[in-house]
């Protein structure tokens, strides 16, 4: 049976819309982590077959498939081809499943998948021209009617439905604030960050913030319980792995650090938007045949608290378990970066902690997620 193995992991600190990256261009940014790559890894730039890149904002300067412009960007050989793709949220956790069927079909034996996102240059909705037809046709229309579709009723939706109250979803986000805080000062994040712009570490962190912070925001509708707060930040940032099969770890002297486990993928209700990671992970176990206690750790995007917190509650995975050193909401969301950013982190605490198995979600807009099961070597 083939096999494709992660045998390199690294990504940028994550900065803020105004911090160190700010001025930073797309396209370098998505260079850097290419490079960076290429050199942690030793391998030769000319035997990767193809640059996989998510990116969720296509436009301005994250136009013209960037990670083709990343790669030349780079300084990297010509001779090798780029693709940019869009699964919203879960864009470079689906370049990671590209690269790992490229392998495993046969037809490719080194891959990278990687994502950027500048959310300062190219904000959320840059897309989505004035002007021109509105996403939602005459067929959706007929589906689901008029009603607002956004990440930010699906956030407030799920609340409702699992029944959080705005102190849960507080009490929440300051643990992922100071288990962020506890890892930066601890240097986990040290060995998977490549620096940039005179940045070491992720900007967003708050270690001095509390509760009684926290109550004092303003909830972003009236009557609604999601604030800053509960919410992933607007950031900036890149991640790249390389993804090899046994033959090219062979040829390339390449060191696998884990093996793709099991892959899947759902679509859910689009107007929750954001529940697609409760079926991802009960389809990807299903699939692998390990239970969700023989997972070691979690990253489960936290793009609004009531994401992990509902998947927490469905699937009965352990809270402790789940991003253990902070998520999205402490440290930020660079829309196509974060899949990538998330499975580095992970790669980095199974090879920290000792643990076997991990395990990868996120939701995506559209309601759809994918689940991706690592095991460490
Ligand atoms: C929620 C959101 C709209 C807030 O945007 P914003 O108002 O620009 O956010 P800021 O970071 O400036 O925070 C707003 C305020 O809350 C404060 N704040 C945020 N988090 C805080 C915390 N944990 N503790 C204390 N204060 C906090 C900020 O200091 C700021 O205060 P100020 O106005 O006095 O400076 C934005 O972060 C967002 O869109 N997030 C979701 C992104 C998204 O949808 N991604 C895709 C996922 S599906």
């Amino acid at each position: 049976m083939a096999e494709a193995y992660i045998v390199g992991a690294v990504r940028t600190p994550v900065g803020t819309k105004k911090g160190a990256l700010k001025d930073v261009h797309p396209a370098d940014l998505g260079a850097h982590v290419l490079k960076e790559l290429v050199n942690r890894t030793g391998v030769d730039p000319s035997a990767v077959e193809d640059v996989i890149m998510g990116c969720v904002m296509q436009a301005g300067p994250q136009a013209l498939d960037i990670a083709r412009t990343a790669w030349l960007s780079a300084g990297l050989p010509e001779s090798v081809p780029g693709v940019t793709i869009d699964r919203q949220c879960g864009s470079s956790q689906q370049a990671i499943h590209f690269a790992a069927q490229g392998v495993l079909s046969g037809t490719q034996d080194l891959v990278i998948a990687s994502g950027v996102e500048h959310m300062a240059k190219v904000p959320m909705g840059a897309t989505i021209v004035q002007g021109l037809d509105f996403p939602y046709g005459e067929g959706w229309g007929e589906r689901y009617g008029q009603q607002e579709i956004s990440q930010f009723r699906g956030a407030e939706l799920m609340a409702e439905k699992w029944g959080f109250t705005r102190e849960d979803l507080e009490k929440f986000a300051l643990e992922s604030h100071r288990r962020a805080a506890k890892a930066i000062e601890a240097g986990y994040f040290d060995r998977e960050i490549a620096p940039l712009a005179g940045l070491t570490k992720d900007e967003g962190a708050r270690p001095d913030t509390t509760l009684e912070k926290m109550a004092g925001l303003k909830t972003l509708r009236e009557g609604g319980v999601i604030t800053a707060a509960v919410s992933s930040q607007i950031s900036i940032g890149s991640s790249a792995l390389l993804i090899a099969s046994e033959e090219a770890v062979k040829q390339h002297n390449l060191t696998p650090r884990a093996r793709i486990h099991t892959l899947a993928l759902t679509g859910s209700d689009p107007v929750y938007m954001l529940t697609g990671p409760i079926p991802a992970t009960e389809k990807a176990l299903a699939k692998s045949g390990l239970k969700i206690d023989d997972i070691d750790v979690f990253e489960v995007n936290e793009a609004f608290a009531p994401v992990p917190m509902a998947w927490a509650h469905d699937t009965g995975a352990s809270l402790e378990k789940t991003n253990p050193n902070g998520g999205a909401i402490a440290t930020g969301h660079p829309l196509g970066a974060t899949g990538g950013i998330l499975m580095t982190k992970l790669l980095h605490e199974l090879e920290r902690t000792g643990g076997r198995y991990g395990l990868q979600t996120m939701c995506e807009g559209g309601g759809q997620a994918n689940a991706t099961i690592i095991e460490r070597l």
